[in-house]
């Protein structure tokens, strides 16, 4: 494969096999037609990427069946709530702000009382129409240079580009960022959220990988990116949503001094080898042993009479799934609260997806909780729940 960015041959290290589309929730009538691709990674290490390999086409994951709805997690509405407080630092009373990627408008709904001036880019008409009828402006159209040029107002002028686990899911990083310097104003600020390597390495948290997710970050590879446009990173925060992710603050280069934090954590990331091959080779070896231990468990379960269910037919499941080869032998169904998923089957493996009343109805001995990111959230919800949750992660 062709690094995205730099145009770089680099091999893929790892393979995990057969993937269907991570959000293609499935009716039984089209089980036979089901897309699928081969999701390898790989890293360059000129700028220390992370990347997939092939990937399908934008328009074939966003659109207008897109089934995430950022307002379905109570905790993010209240993680969105802070982020907005957050770049409240980067704006004042006449700033414009765009979102890219803003799904249902739960972040940029923080500042539509205070501002006029709010644009989201959402190109997945079922999200989108939601932020419209909560009177977000929102265009539902990809975040590029050739859907921004007629944006007069917004040119040069926009004091605060917003994203949040959105850049990992764009191939032409470099469009992305021209288009961002064709919007941002001389001292405006890119802030975004993404899962980040260091954190994924570490919880051997695979299942952050899937079509949506070309790219897994770090502060080593973003600062490098950037550099290559005259951005500069010139600060970093991590964050412990999506199982650990960065939030990072970009600015054109030389506008402010570089806050200590980002030179801290590059040279953490160079001891942890973040930007250098061998971390990822010892990744791999990791997700072989996660996959073989957790296929290893939910068998001797089964074979000791107990019945599994899955918790949250999440994006994330799909790659536990397809690349462990767990089906309906193994999992009965998985609940989950998004109606547009409910009486569909999980992509690839075809396991049924059920509402919460089923769940209830149903109870099983075991759960895998494979939004193990909302355990907090779930947990405390599900207290009466007197089964055991089980997960590849630690929970
Ligand atoms: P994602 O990990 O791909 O973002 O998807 C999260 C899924 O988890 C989404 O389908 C909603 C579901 N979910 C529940 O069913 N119950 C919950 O309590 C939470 C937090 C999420």
């Amino acid at each position: 494969m062709n690094c995205k960015i730099t145009g770089k041959k680099i091999n893929p290290f790892m393979s995990f096999g057969k993937m269907p589309i991570a959000n293609g929730f499935i009716e039984k009538k089209d089980f036979r037609d089901e897309f699928f691709f081969n999701m390898e990674v790989g890293f360059n290490e000129d700028i220390s990427l992370f990347q997939l390999n092939d990937h399908p086409k934008p328009e074939k994951m966003f659109n207008k069946d897109y089934p995430f709805f950022t307002g379905s997690s109570e905790y993010m509405k209240k993680h969105f709530k802070e982020y907005a407080n957050f770049v409240k630092n980067y704006l004042n009373s006449n700033s414009k702000i765009i979102e890219i990627g803003s799904n249902d408008g739960t972040f940029l709904k923080n500042f539509i009382t205070q501002t006029n001036n709010v644009i989201g880019f959402e190109p997945s008409e079922s999200v989108a129409n939601v932020a419209k009828k909560s009177n977000v402006p929102t265009i539902t159209k990809f975040f590029n240079k050739s859907n921004v040029k007629d944006l007069n107002k917004y040119l040069g002028q926009t004091d605060l580009i917003c994203a949040s686990n959105v850049i990992c899911h764009v191939p032409n990083l470099n469009d992305l960022i021209e288009t961002i310097d064709l919007l941002l104003s001389s001292n405006g600020t890119f802030v975004f959220e993404e899962p980040y390597l260091g954190s994924m390495f570490e919880k051997i948290s695979y299942d952050q990988i899937y079509d949506e997710h070309i790219y897994m970050f770090s502060a080593s590879s973003i600062s490098k990116i950037f550099k290559r446009f005259d951005f500069e990173l010139v600060d970093v925060f991590p964050q412990i949503t999506h199982g650990g992710s960065m939030r990072y603050i970009v600015k054109r280069k030389g506008k402010i001094n570089i806050s200590s934090n980002v030179e801290k954590i590059i040279e953490t990331e160079k001891k942890k080898d973040l930007d250098k091959i061998n971390s990822c080779l010892n990744f791999k070896k990791n997700c072989e042993n996660s996959k073989s231990k957790i296929l290893k468990k939910l068998i001797d379960l089964k074979n000791l009479g107990n019945s599994i269910c899955g918790y949250a037919a999440t994006s994330k499941s799909t790659t536990i799934l397809n690349y462990c080869n767990i089906d309906t032998q193994l999992i009965d169904y998985i609940c989950d609260t998004t109606k547009e998923k409910i009486g569909k089957f999980s992509p690839g493996m075809h396991i049924p997806i059920v509402d919460m009343k089923h769940f209830y109805n149903n109870v099983t001995d075991y759960v895998y909780l494979f939004a193990w990111n909302h355990k907090e959230e779930i947990l405390k919800k599900e207290k009466d729940y007197k089964g055991k949750w089980i997960s590849h992660v630690e929970l």
